[in-house]
């Protein structure tokens, strides 16, 4: 995970941010040097390695677009000239969520939530929908591979979503390419498991 602390100041909940996140790293972003300053030491002090140290004006973050997991700013927009501008470039850094390329390719993530909604629009009386949840929980070797590699395969160059991706020009291909490396690196990780919950209906006239 790539955190970005805007305003930064000393550092302190920056340094709090990068121990949550041994494996990640956080940009700490400043425009002033004394307060960049500062945050070093307090890394140093405490003994966390896994941070940049990143001068410049909120305004015009010099971070492409798209590759940030969060955006943190604790007492900083309180202090800007152009606020609306900043949260605007605050954005813009952010990567796309799941949920959002979802939707813009034609899917939708809450569809479980809303099966119940959709079968009485159908026509279905509300006591003749019987909701419930399913679960998906993969565990062993076996099935993270399975599952890790499938969702890779759905993301790689050559996939339909990844067309559709591409024509609605939600996700850069970079962040695509990205994506397919981590499903894979974590398909093989010991430590890895995955699970999710499924709205389901059976519906009776
Ligand atoms: C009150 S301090 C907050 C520090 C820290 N976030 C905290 O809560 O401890 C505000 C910080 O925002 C920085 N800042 C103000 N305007 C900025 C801007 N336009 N771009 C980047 N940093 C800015 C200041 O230099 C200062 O270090």
């Amino acid at each position: 995970m790539t955190i970005l602390d805007v305003g930064c100041g000393p550092g302190t909940i920056s340094a709090d941010l990068a121990a949550l996140v041994p494996q990640g790293r956080v940009i700490c972003f400043d425009a002033s040097e004394t307060a960049l300053q500062a945050a070093r030491e307090v890394f140093a002090e405490r003994g966390l390695s896994n941070a940049e140290f990143v001068r410049g004006n909120v305004e015009e973050i010099p971070i492409p677009t798209g590759s940030i997991d969060l955006v943190h700013a604790h007492q900083v927009v309180i202090h800007l000239i152009d606020p609306l501008r900043s949260v605007k470039e605050m954005r813009r850094v952010l990567k796309t969520a799941l949920a959002e390329t979802m939707r813009a390719t034609g899917s939708d993530p809450d569809m479980g939530a809303r099966l119940k909604a959709l079968a009485m629009r159908a026509g279905f009386e509300p006591d003749k929908v019987v909701c419930s949840v399913g679960s998906w929980c993969f565990t062993t070797e076996d099935d993270v591979r399975w599952w890790g590699e499938s969702v890779a395969d759905r993301m790689a160059e050559d996939s339909e979503l990844r067309q559709r991706v591409a024509e609605v020009g939600v996700m850069p291909a970079e962040e695509m390419d990205a994506g397919v490396r981590a499903w894979r690196k974590w398909s093989t990780s010991k430590e890895a498991w995955f699970g999710v919950m499924n709205g389901e209906i059976i519906c009776t006239k």
